[in-house]
């Protein structure tokens, strides 16, 4: 279970992401240009986590058009070009194959599963793509589960925070371990992954953590006015883990496979009112709290939210988010 459907129709009405995409693509095509490496008839490209193709199409059009470009300039013949989605099987690959852009340069295929397990053939990519999709774990941290307490709030969440980090190490040791044997010699990743800076002040900021813990804060208030079972709303937690630039570098570098060609680190610029948070909230994260407290409590809860950014200085002014995006560029070492 995870954010992806109510996702879809969410960033076909907004520009949330639209700015990062677009930087994120020029580091794309700059690292194309410089570090691609592989001499192909055929050259695969993966989405990992595409949701329905909003965001992905574009991605992959830019990646095959830098392909195209690194390849004329050095006398190759251009390859074909195949793309496989990924997402999880409860996904609408249905949309996605509806919507895929007519005047595409490539084959399409769907991998529905989960990526932190093997997904392809040995050595059949070239190259792979995640964009905002790592931060979801495969399971709520062991350690997490029945603990009164939230990830972000700090004191008696530290034991929850400290599993939750755990779990994220290993889903990524594992996407990583999965694409090591999937790619080719000299393939390359990208991967854009929702991060929070060292420190901010609650105060008088906010990121995409402390959006959630208020998410939860609003689940704990429904308890007590007797709408939710008092048990299950203290004890729930996401399958979601948004790391520090701090905790993520030194797990990439954990990973023998790969080699860090370029890291940076984006302002995501969101620039949403309340409305487009709990927008934005209620898009990724409506299925999982229906799948566990039901429909009729969703309207309920997402208004208490709503009255709690209101009521906040952190939210009133959009430029307070210090949610940032590490954009990782990383090249397959010998196999
Ligand atoms: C927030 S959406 C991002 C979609 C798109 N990549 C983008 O940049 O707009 C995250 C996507 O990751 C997918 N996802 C989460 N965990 C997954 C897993 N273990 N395996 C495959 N897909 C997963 C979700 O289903 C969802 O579609």
């Amino acid at each position: 279970m995870n954010g992806g459907d109510g996702y879809h129709s969410y960033v076909k009405n907004s520009s949330y992401q639209r700015g990062i995409l677009e930087t994120s693509n020029a580091i794309i095509e700059e690292e194309i240009a410089k570090k691609l490496d592989i001499s192909t008839s055929t050259f695969c490209i993966a989405d990992f986590g595409c949701s329905t193709g909003s965001n992905s199409f574009p991605a992959m059009h830019t990646i095959i058009e830098a392909v195209k470009q690194k390849y004329e300039s050095s006398d190759l013949k251009t390859p074909e070009f195949y793309v496989c989605f990924n997402d999880s099987v409860s996904n609408d690959f249905n949309t996605l194959f509806n919507s895929l852009p007519s005047d595409r340069s490539y084959e399409a295929s769907t991998v529905p599963g989960d990526f932190h397990l093997r997904l392809l053939p040995p050595s059949s990519v070239h190259f792979a793509y995640s964009s905002w999709a790592l931060q979801w774990l495969s399971e709520v941290p062991k350690a997490a589960e029945g603990l009164k307490s939230s990830i972000w709030s700090g004191g008696e969440g530290k034991e929850v925070y400290a599993a939750y980090l755990g779990q994220f190490e290993r889903d990524m040791e594992s996407f990583l371990k999965s694409r090591a044997v999937e790619m080719v010699k000299d393939g390359i990743v990208a991967l854009l992954i929702p991060a929070l800076p060292a420190y901010w002040d609650p105060q008088k900021e906010f990121t995409i953590g402390t959006l959630a813990d208020l998410l939860r804060s609003s689940l704990l208030d429904m308890a007590k006015k007797g709408r939710l079972c008092k048990a299950k709303s203290e004890t729930f937690n996401f399958p979601c883990y948004i790391p520090t630039s701090e905790e993520l570098i030194p797990i990439l570098q954990k990973n023998n496979s790969f080699s860090i060609e370029r890291m940076e680190i984006l302002k995501t610029r969101t620039l949403l009112t309340v409305d487009g948070h709990v927008a934005a909230l209620r898009a990724v994260k409506q299925n999982i709290l229906t799948h566990e407290f039901g429909d009729k409590i969703i309207d309920e809860t997402f208004n208490l939210l709503k009255k709690k950014l209101q009521s906040s200085h952190a939210y009133a002014n959009a430029s307070n988010d210090r949610t940032i995006v590490v954009v990782v560029i990383l090249k397959r070492n010998d196999v």
